[in-house]
């Protein structure tokens, strides 16, 4: 597997540090509010599982999954629900955990979806973002890191469903997908 990784970008240490200081911050801001944490599945796994475990609040863990890309690099810009939340969201608030945040189609659509159920609020995290390619305009609360536009696996992100265990980020080799 690691020779189809070009470089790592962030390494296990620096994500874990990072997520130690998301988890403080929620904790602190969250404390008087009935969080729920809502994983968008797959990529927000090992982000989500790490995360929560920083969190030293009472909250709640739901999954949705939508499909936006299929197979391919780039947005297709159709997002389509594929596992809806288990149970209602009605006034709670709500903590969007997001693998990484390209073009925001995803999120722009999501977070529409959930705003219609009356939640008290709805806000965004995500471990990674890619300001340059933004097309949806989104307010994201707790960022990770901010990325270059290559294109990124490990610590959840695949490629064609491959790669999401590695325990870093890197860039994927360019021959792997062209
Ligand atoms: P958006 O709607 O363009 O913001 O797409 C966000 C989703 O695309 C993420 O949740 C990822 O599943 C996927 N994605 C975007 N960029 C990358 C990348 O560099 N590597 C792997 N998946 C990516
Ligand atoms: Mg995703």
């Amino acid at each position: 597997m690691r020779e189809d990784i070009e470089k790592i970008l962030i390494d296990e240490e620096q994500i874990s540090k990072k997520i130690k200081e998301i988890g403080n911050n929620i904790s602190r801001d969250y404390k008087e509010k009935d969080l729920i944490l809502i994983g968008v599945l797959k990529g927000s796994v090992m982000y989500m599982a790490n995360l929560a475990k920083e969190i030293d609040i009472p909250c709640t863990m739901d999954f949705m999954s939508v499909s936006s890309y299929g197979n391919s690099t780039t947005s297709s810009g159709v997002v389509k629900i594929l596992k809806d939340l288990d149970a209602s969201i009605e006034g709670k608030d709500v903590l969007i955990v997001e693998d990484i945040i390209d073009s925001g189609i995803t999120l722009k659509y999501l977070q529409k979806y959930l705003r219609a159920k009356n939640p008290n609020s709805v806000e965004i995290t995500t471990l990674l973002n890619k300001p340059e390619r933004r097309k949806a305009d989104i307010y994201v609360k707790y960022v990770g890191f901010e990325v270059p536009d290559y294109f990124l696996v490990g610590y959840g992100l695949d490629y064609a469903e491959k790669y999401r265990n590695l325990p870093y980020i890197g860039i994927l080799k360019e021959e792997i997908y062209k």
